[in-house]
């Protein structure tokens, strides 16, 4: 297994490139199961991910590869669709829950695994189920599986529980090519939805109030391929910006895209942090100790449940007390006992934790748990003195693309073993 290796203690300071989006390159590219003609896609990240959603587009008839060995464009030939999306690939990347619109869309038949909980949480789909029956979809639990079988998935007035991201851009995919008006309420505003809309509005979809509560989709016969852009990761960014303030460093985060983390930006402004937005994205720097703040996650424009623990990291060094409320996954606080144990001061009850700041954490061997949580531990050893040895890192190269590379061209001592 490999490990990462940080030895702490070292302010970062230089460039650091901002990656493509990797929550909004995976239901974009899924979006392509609904394509007549192959489309090309920049700006891809190389994660294990995006390697696990390739592997299953070829299954599924979309021969999907990287145009070069370096690059970061992904080509999606068209071809005869499969319906089939087997456990072993569902299982290790849940949003693979995705095709199942689009299958029904374009096939009048889907069977994919049900996807399994993962650390931060059950992960149940039913928002998703439930709108796509409300499409005319019939969906069946199988030994593991979802059957799904349609004539044609019709237009319907869909409300959402809550602002699900995933079930918001499932629906969007199924309703690109249903019969007939859809009305999404309830929606999710996140940006990668956004991302996605444009997408397929490119494609010749018809959707409106992308970025609102309420999306309007108008279903089209066909949809073609087109060449497109992913948007920048706004949470790779901010892990980068939390990075350079935990090390008391100065950094220029290239391609930050401030706009979309504005609730980042202002509750790192509160801890002592000051972020300078500049034409190409974002310096980022600390301005004397810094304080602890309270922070609660909420649906997007609220702070990102996905930068909870990358806070959290930053203030188990800053002065005073502060607060973490999570309020989107009911298992998101792994990091806390491994942070804990490089001498951190924080303490749980429930989906609360309170942390009081410490002069100084040191390395220890530590676990990563999922793929934010591992994070926080990354920049954690950053600032401890002493080594610290992040395991099961394979959960950090889901998400972010040659992390260590990035960090050593800023100045930190960290090396994957
Ligand atoms: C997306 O997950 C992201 N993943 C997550 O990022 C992110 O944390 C999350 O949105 C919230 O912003 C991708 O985009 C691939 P939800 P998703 O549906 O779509 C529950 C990362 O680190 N729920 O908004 O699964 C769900 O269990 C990942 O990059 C139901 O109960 O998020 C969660 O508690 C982690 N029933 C909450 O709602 C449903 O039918 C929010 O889920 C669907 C969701």
């Amino acid at each position: 297994m490999q490990e990462l290796l940080i030895e702490g203690g070292v302010p970062l300071s230089g460039s650091i490139r901002i990656s493509g989006s990797k929550n909004a390159a995976l239901p974009i590219l899924f979006s392509s199961i609904l394509l007549d003609s192959p489309a090309v896609f920049h700006n891809v990240p190389r994660l294990r991910d995006i390697a696990t959603t390739i592997a299953l587009l070829r299954v599924l008839g979309r021969p999907a590869a990287f145009t070069d060995a370096e690059g970061h464009s992904v080509r999606v030939e068209n071809g005869p669709l499969s319906g089939e999306a087997p456990y072993e690939l569902v299982r290790t990347m849940r949003a693979s829950v995705l095709v199942l619109g689009p299958l029904l869309a374009r096939l009048g038949f889907a069977r994919v695994a049900l996807p399994g909980g993962c650390a931060i949480g059950a992960r149940p789909v039913e928002q998703h189920t439930r709108a796509l029956e409300k499409m005319g979809a019939r969906l069946e639990l199988e030994s593991g599986y979802i059957i799904g079988r349609c004539a044609s998935l019709r237009g319907a007035d869909i409300t959402f529980d809550f602002p699900t991201v995933g079930g918001t851009e499932h629906l969007i995919m199924a309703a690109a090519q249903a019969e007939g008006e859809t009305v999404l309420r309830n929606c999710a505003r996140e940006p990668e939805i956004t991302d996605l809309a444009n997408f397929l509005n490119a494609c010749g979809a018809k959707i409106s109030g992308q970025g609102t509560d309420t999306v309007h989709i108008r279903g089209v016969a066909a949809l073609r391929g087109c060449d497109y852009r992913v948007m920048p990761d706004r949470v790779e960014a901010g892990t980068f910006l939390a990075a350079a303030a935990i090390t008391g460093g100065n950094c220029d985060i290239v391609g930050c895209p401030v706009e979309e983390i504005t609730a980042v930006v202002a509750k790192l402004g509160e801890t002592g942090v000051t972020v300078e937005p500049h034409a190409g994205g974002a310096s980022v720097r600390r301005n004397g100790k810094l304080r602890c703040v309270d922070v609660t996650t909420r649906p997007y424009p609220g702070f990102p449940t996905d930068m909870q623990a990358q806070i959290m990291a930053l203030m188990t060094l800053a002065e005073g007390s502060g607060t973490v409320e999570e309020t989107i996954f009911e298992n998101r606080f792994m990091h806390v006992p491994e942070l804990v144990r490089m001498g951190a001061d924080i303490r749980l009850s429930g989906s609360r934790a309170v942390i009081r700041g410490v002069p100084a954490l040191t390395g220890a061997p530590v676990m990563a748990s999922d793929l934010r949580a591992g994070v926080s531990l990354v920049l954690a050893g950053l600032a401890a003195s002493g080594t610290t040895r992040v395991q099961r890192i394979y959960h950090l190269d889901r998400g972010y693309e040659r992390i260590e590379h990035k960090l050593e061209a800023v100045g930190a001592r960290i090396r994957r073993v």
